[in-house]
This record gives structure tokens, sequence and C-alpha cells, in this order.
């Protein structure tokens, strides 16, 4: 890459980025939300153009590379929004690219069905994921967003690539799959296959290793071996600022209960759920991705309701059958699939946060749009969306931005009860932080916060007690004091028995 530069709008992107790529080599891509990392990744796999700028691949210089001959190329795509085709099959999404590109773009006809499921079976076992006729068939819109990542890895390592781009991986994966990934890039390594990966996880990326090249603000600010650099360093690089790993928990709970929940079951999915969110309480849970903390999350946020048990919000018995209940309450709910539960993509940010407010926004019969403005505006300034205006669709800005209109859009109800999701999956280490400190803040005026997570520094630093769920069930509720990242990840991959007898519950 020579030179790159790409401007939408009035946005530089990229202001003229140079870097190589050798054979069998790690390349990290690192910077901040919206420095231009996957601006960069699309220009290498040919979804985009640049304005100007050289690609360069095996000696032959092309002014921009199309998706097809990227493909050509060995050039294999994890794109950071999956880019799956939610109506067709696993097998489908997995395997279809290798006879499409064989074509020449045309489909092969007819298409070789046997041999289409006989290639998605064997990538889909190199991720780990199961090779069943009903899985191969199963339409991918109907699986979760984890499952759905692992298919898109799937994708870009069925056929032999020479160069596998990752754009984010791992922001969907639990602890177990994230290993697997690990083990992967490994063997792709090995196969003399060269690894670009974007995360914004800084332990996967010192754990994996080879080089980091840095993005500020659409510029190369760094490259070089990891082995050159400390994750401080590297925050350093990407921020311009240094930031200390902090434990963001300062002020103790009250004992006065908020969110009391007993016995809440649903069929298949949890059970006998009982545990007690106190006001002031930073409370975390965690799980594997079948762990049930998906639909536990749901059924406390009127989603999806559960079959019985019951809720009690502030003494009185919560009815949560629809997401109207959860807002009329005051529950907020960050999903973990932004994409799908949570975005409207087309529409600007304004909208995409004023919808929680609707009704207040609301004089007779017409709606403050000025108003809306205002504190919208207010709101993405608080949580740091990099946009010069809330009337951008929230589709043009990058991942981690829009994780922060999704955050925007509950803290705009004044919510009692915040359920976040994996809130700052995708989210940079500076937005991060002042994520991080927003719900300490909210805390500390009495909000109660269910903060479901993978990332177990985030949840060490910021909860009150973690629990951890398995199979439906809440194990175990601890105060953080007595935990650890070692003991959290030997429980949540159960490689140790779970202390003594299951104390459902916790100590309340
Ligand atoms: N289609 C588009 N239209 C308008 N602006 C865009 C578009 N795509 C990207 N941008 C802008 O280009 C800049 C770089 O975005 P990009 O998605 O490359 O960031 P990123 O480094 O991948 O961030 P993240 O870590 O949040 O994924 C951002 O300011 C973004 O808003
Ligand atoms: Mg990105």
């Amino acid at each position: 890459m020579q030179g790159i530069t790409k401007t939408f709008g009035g946005v530089r992107a990229l202001r003229g980025v140079s870097f190589d790529i050798h054979a069998g080599q790690t390349y990290h891509l690192l910077g901040e939300n919206g420095s231009g990392k996957s601006t960069l990744i699309k220009i290498i796999s040919g979804a985009q153009p640049p304005d100007s700028g050289v690609i360069e691949v095996r000696g032959v210089a092309h002014q921009a590379l199309d998706a097809l001959s990227a493909l050509e190329a060995g050039i294999e795509t994890v794109y950071q929004d999956l880019s799956l085709f939610p109506n067709l099959s696993v097998a489908e999404n997995v395997a279809l690219t290798a006879q499409l590109v064989s074509a020449r773009g045309q489909l092969a006809r007819p298409l070789s069905w046997s041999k289409l499921r006989e290639v998605a079976a064997t990538a889909l076992e190199r991720v780990g994921l199961p090779i069943t006729p009903a899985f191969l068939d199963a339409p991918v819109e109907t699986l979760p967003i984890a499952v759905r990542q692992l298919i898109a890895i799937a994708r870009g390592i069925v056929s032999r690539a020479s160069l596998v781009i990752m754009d984010e991986p791992t922001a969907a994966l639990t602890q177990r799959e994230v290993e697997n990934l690990l083990a992967i890039i490994a063997s792709l390594q090995q196969e003399g296959v060269s690894v670009l990966f974007v995360s914004h996880k800084l332990d996967e990326v010192f754990r994996i290793g080879g080089q980091v090249i840095v993005l500020r603000d659409g510029s190369k600010v760094a490259d070089g071996p990891l082995s050159e650099f400390t994750p401080s360093s590297v925050a350093y690089q990407m921020t311009g600022k240094t930031l200390e790993e902090t434990h963001y928990r300062t002020a103790a709970p009250s004992q006065e209960p908020l969110l009391e929940v007993s016995g809440l079951t649903r069929a298949g999915a949890f059970e006998n759920v009982t545990f007690t969110l106190h006001r002031g309480e930073v409370l975390g849970i965690t799980g594997l991705l079948d762990s049930g903390r998906n639909e536990l999350a749901h059924a406390l946020s009127g989603v999806r309701p559960a079959d019985s048990g019951q809720i009690r919000l502030a003494g009185t018995a919560a009815e949560l059958h629809t997401p109207r209940d959860g807002i009329r309450l005051g529950i907020g709910y960050v999903p973990e699939d932004r994409l799908a539960e949570g975005l409207f993509l087309d529409k600007p940010i304004r909208e995409n946060i004023m919808v929680s407010i609707l009704k207040r926004l609301t004089r007779g019969p017409r709606l403050d749009y000025a108003r809306a403005t205002a504190d919208t505006t207010q709101l993405s300034k608080d949580l740091q969306v990099a946009t010069p205006s809330v009337m951008l669709p929230v589709g043009a800005l990058s991942g981690g931005n829009q994780q922060k209109v999704m955050v925007a859009r509950w803290l705009a109800i004044g919510p009692k009860v915040l359920i976040l999701h994996g809130p700052t999956a995708g989210v940079d280490v500076g937005s991060k932080d002042a994520l991080y400190r927003i719900m300490q803040n909210l805390a500390a005026q009495g909000l109660g916060v269910l903060l479901i997570s993978d990332d177990l520094p985030e949840l060490l630093m910021n909860s009150d007690r973690i629990g951890v769920m398995h199979r439906g069930q809440l194990t175990r509720i601890a105060p953080v004091a007595e935990l650890s990242e070692a003991s959290l990840t030997a429980e949540l991959l159960e490689v140790v028995p779970v202390g003594p007898a299951p104390q459902v519950g916790g100590a309340v």
C-alpha cells in the first residue's frame, strides 16, 4: 500500500497511508474508533476504491482492486459487520464464494451442492462449529451473533488464501471461541499465510504477536515489531494520551434492593435465576455463548418475557411483556447485536437516540425537533461520538462510534436500571475509559447497572460483584475482591470445579 488516501464527504478517513505486508507474517492494524482501519481494509479487499495511492500485489501495481480480483489474489476478508447473507444457509454463506470466484462471478449452473456442503463442513469444523445437516442448512439470520462471527471466519479461511484479513473478529466471541481463533491464526501463520488483524483487545494482540501498524486520524503514526511496544505504548500511539488501567469502581452500593429477580425461568434458555441488584450497584455477569445470558437480558428488558418467576423493581412487581414496558419502567437495554437489534443504520444519529424519548419530546401534536437536536448532540458529546453532526446517518459512523450511539439512546431515558450487554465491544481504549466513567457516575447517582460482558478486565474494574452463567443457570455471584481474571477464566471454561455447592443468588 503506497500513499493511500480516502475522503467521505468532508471526512478524511485516510491520509497517505503506506505499508508492506510480507508473506507468512501477522500484522495488527490498531487505532481509535474512526481512525480509518475498516476503510483501509475495504480498500485492500476491493470493496472500495482509494481516492489516490497505489496497491501493489506481488509486484503488480493497481489503482484499485475490485472484489473479484482481490479474491483471485488470495485476499480473504472477515468484515467488521460480517457481511453475511442472512437469508442463505450456513453452508452457502461459507462456501459459495469459492464457486463464484472459479466461475469469475457467474454462479456455476448447476451449483454443486454436495461440493458446497463438503467444503463448508471442513471450514466449519476448523472454527469449532457443528457440521450436522441441520446446522449446514440453517438460515444464518436464525443464529446468534457469535455463531455468525464464527461463520464469517470460516468463510475467510475456507479457501487457500495468502492473506486473511480479520476486522475485529473477536468482538462478539467469548473466551472459549477466542482461544480457538488464536489457535487458527497460529496454524495459518505456520502454513505461510499472512494475517492482518484488527482488535481493540490489546491483550489478544500481544498474545498473537507479530508486527503492528498504528493509525491515528487517518495517518500511520507508528509501525514495527510488537516486541518493541507495550500495551501502554501502543495505547499512547493510538490516542496521544497516557491511559492508566484504573479500578473504576470506587463508590460502595447501597443495601437497598432495586431489581429483585427470583426463580426466573424460560424453558430451554435459563432456569431459576435469582439475584438482587442494589441501588448504586454494578453487577457483572459473564458466561459462554450458550449460557443463556442473552435470553436473560431479553427477559429483564421486556424484549422476550420469561415463562415464570418474579421481577420486582423498587419493591413493586414489574410487568415486563414488551420493550415498551421496559422503557416505561426505566429499564434501559443496550443489546449485544447493535446492527440487528439496535440501530436504524440509514437514519440520522439524532433519530437513533431520540426514538426512546419520543414521548418526552412531544409538545401537543408536534415533536420538538430543536430540543431533540440539542439533547442528542449533548449526549453524543458526553459519549465522545466522533461526528461533526447528529444529522449524519448512523451507518456512516465507524463501528465503535455506532456502539456509543446505542448507549446514548438508553442514557436518554434517564433509566433506573441499565442493562448493558457487551457495551464496549469494538470500542477503543480511550472511549472505553470515558464510558466506564459515565457508567460509574450513573451508579453513584443511584442507578443499578447490570453489566453483561466477556471482557474480564472490564468486569473486574467496574463491578461490585460478578456472577457466572452456565447452561442457563446463574451459578454463583461473588464479590470482586474474591475474584481474578484467572479464576473467572477457569470458572468459565469449567476447568476447575465451581467451588463449594453452587450458591444460587449470591450473598445478599
Ligand atoms: N461510507 C461512509 N460514509 C461516510 N463516512 C464514512 C464512511 N465509511 C467510513 N466513514 C468515516 O471514515 C472514518 C474512518 O472510519 P473507519 O470505519 O475506517 O474507522 P475504524 O478505524 O474502522 O473505526 P472502528 O474502530 O470504530 O471500527 C470515520 O470518520 C467514519 O465516520
Ligand atoms: Mg472499523
